[in-house]
């Protein structure tokens, strides 16, 4: 399933991000904004159990999230989303997928990883501001499958049609959550119109 959140806070922020003359300290900080408006969105299912809780009042019967939620940035540019998913939902923990993605053949490359025990039973999520050729992502989602992931989602910003198509062909039980579904990949396998290069525009690299 494709989700785009469409949300008129959500397009201003993106908008803002888009704006080649925007600095690398208004890029981050619409990015943390838009993580914690996206990730509203995407916790709206999760699974939750009953609990009976002591108020000051009365006995109540109420609920609580069940499961572990595990975020997993890949690297280096999915760090940017991190920060304000965290301050939603402040007990996730943090797996870390390093990879590149190798700007002649598009491939993606794995350089780091590490994750908290107990992926089969956590609600995963996969975040990347953007999803080009869906390549790295693939990689991402093909990792965290062999640490035993079941329940996962992509969380990405940008996404381009084509790799939406390749990751739903690779990964069709993982639901895919947009800011925004483009137009297209140029002939150097950017998004158009997107915003450039996410991992340097947030960390002010070239
Ligand atoms: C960017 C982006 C994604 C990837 C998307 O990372 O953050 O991870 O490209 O492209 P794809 O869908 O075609 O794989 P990049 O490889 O530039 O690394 P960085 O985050 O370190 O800048
Ligand atoms: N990676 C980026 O950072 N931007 C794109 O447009 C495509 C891949």
């Amino acid at each position: 399933m494709l989700k785009v959140l469409k949300h008129p806070l959500i397009t201003h922020k993106l908008t803002q991000m888009r704006k080649k003359d925007t600095n690398t300290k208004d890029f981050r900080q619409n990015l943390d904004e838009i993580g914690g408006l996206m990730a509203y969105e995407i916790t709206r299912d999760l699974p939750v159990h009953k609990v009976t809780i002591e108020t000051p009042v009365a006995t109540c019967e109420t609920e609580e999230v069940k499961d572990d939620i595990v975020l997993v940035p890949i690297l280096r540019a999915g760090l940017g989303m991190v920060n304000g998913i965290c301050q939603l939902i402040p007990t996730v923990k943090i797996a870390h997928v390093g990879l590149y993605r190798d700007e002649e053949t598009l491939q993606p490359h794995t350089y780091f990883e590490k994750y908290p025990a107990d992926m089969e039973n956590a609600v995963v999520m996969v975040v990347d501001p953007m999803l080009a050729t869906g390549g790295s992502a693939i990689a991402a989602l093909d990792m965290v499958k062999k640490q035993g992931a079941k329940n996962i989602r992509l969380v990405c910003l940008v996404g381009a049609p084509e790799g939406v198509k390749a990751v739903e062909e690779a990964h069709p039980d993982v639901d895919i959550y947009l800011a925004s579904l483009d137009e297209k990949l140029n002939e150097k396998g950017y998004i158009v119109p997107g915003l450039g290069d996410a991992g340097d525009r947030i960390f002010g690299t070239k």
